[in-house]
């Protein structure tokens, strides 16, 4: 029996505590169970899945996609550039195709922050009962992600028992650029959630001052807080400064492809004053994880050392906490 009461998922702002709970939850479960091949799991049979990319994925697509074989739904795949939005169809018309072939999800991403709200409303003024999932929009939101980050984190203080309220107290670091990052932004609303206190980090160009404030009003068209009491926000340039107190450092990729101009002078600047290495980790107070949320910059975000080092970088544990998440998003929103 499920509590969940979102038809779709846009954006963690709107997320309440149960709702981490329980979907954090779910993908322990997902993630314990087989699912494989023959053992795959029936739960959506007869579902039919689809993932709309409108910008480049490697992560996110293949894993949602997958997640949905695992509960043996069907899986449909559009490729804008041999689509027909090149004949000038619209984007809610292109859905609307998908929507009339029968999928009962669609799993969207594109460069336009809103997008994904935006069709989702749509939809339901079409009188259709399709849900969407926001695999990121614009620099705006990115609920996955900061969902499977915060398992990966709960996962790692307590492997038994990966709660929300593990993160409690806790101190966690985020590096680098943070202004272009939809990741950052979900994961600033997911940790505080849990009561995590986060101490953003970068250079004035990729970090306005203003984030600290940024949970303290929910977004537009949200009247109020679901959660009661969040974690602090607090803004540093220096990295020593941020991993001093951290319990874990999450570093963010240079989203070149984001930025209005050249916001940076060098690369090699920005990876001595912001770059994680072996070295810099000694300012911590204790051995701590390392997360990225991929794709990486080896050895810009993080020295190529440090990211083969999978005793501390969790990388890869990142990309394979991603499938159970989202089967458990898939289901949650299908049933
Ligand atoms: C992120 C994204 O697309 O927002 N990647 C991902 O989904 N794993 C982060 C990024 O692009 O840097």
């Amino acid at each position: 029996m499920t509590n969940w009461r979102h038809r779709h998922v846009i954006d963690l702002a709107s997320f309440s505590l149960e709702d981490y709970r329980e979907v954090l939850a779910l993908a322990d479960r997902f993630r314990e169970t087989p699912s494989t091949g023959a053992r795959r799991l029936p739960a959506l049979q007869g579902h039919l899945i689809t993932t709309l990319f409108f910008e480049p994925s490697t992560r996110t697509k293949s894993s949602f996609e997958l997640a949905a074989r695992r509960l043996s739904a069907d899986v449909q795949s559009f490729t804008p550039t041999s689509s027909s939005l090149g004949k000038g169809e619209s984007l809610l018309d292109t859905s609307l195709t998908y929507v009339a072939m029968g999928a009962d999800v669609l799993v969207v991403r594109h460069k336009a922050t809103n997008v994904a709200a935006q069709l989702a409303h749509d939809l339901e003024k079409a009188g259709e009962n399709t849900g969407v999932l926001n695999a990121g929009d614009g620099l705006h939101s990115h609920p996955s992600q900061g969902l499977l980050d915060l398992y990966t984190l709960a996962k790692y203080f307590n492997q038994k028992k990966p709660e929300p309220e593990v993160l409690k107290g806790k101190t966690i670091a985020i590096v680098g650029d943070i202004l272009h990052s939809r990741v950052a932004r979900s994961n600033l609303w997911a940790l505080t959630a849990c009561g995590a206190n986060v101490i953003l980090c970068g250079p004035p160009s990729l970090l306005p001052e203003e984030f600290q404030d940024f949970v303290k009003e929910p977004p537009p068209g949200q009247v109020s807080d679901p959660v009661l009491n969040r974690g602090e926000i607090s803004v540093t340039r220096k990295l020593s400064d941020a991993l001093a107190p951290a319990d874990a450092v999450m570093a963010l990729r240079l989203q070149k492809e984001r930025m209005r101009e050249n916001l940076l002078s060098s690369l090699d600047r920005f990876h001595r004053d912001y770059g994680l290495t072996h070295e810099c980790l000694k300012l911590c107070k204790r051995p701590i994880p390392v997360l990225h949320p991929g794709p990486v910059n080896r050895g810009v975000e993080i020295s190529s050392q440090l990211l083969n080092d999978k005793s501390i970088c969790l990388v890869e544990e990142q990309v394979r906490n991603g499938i159970p998440i989202r089967m458990a998003l898939l289901y949650l929103i299908s049933t």
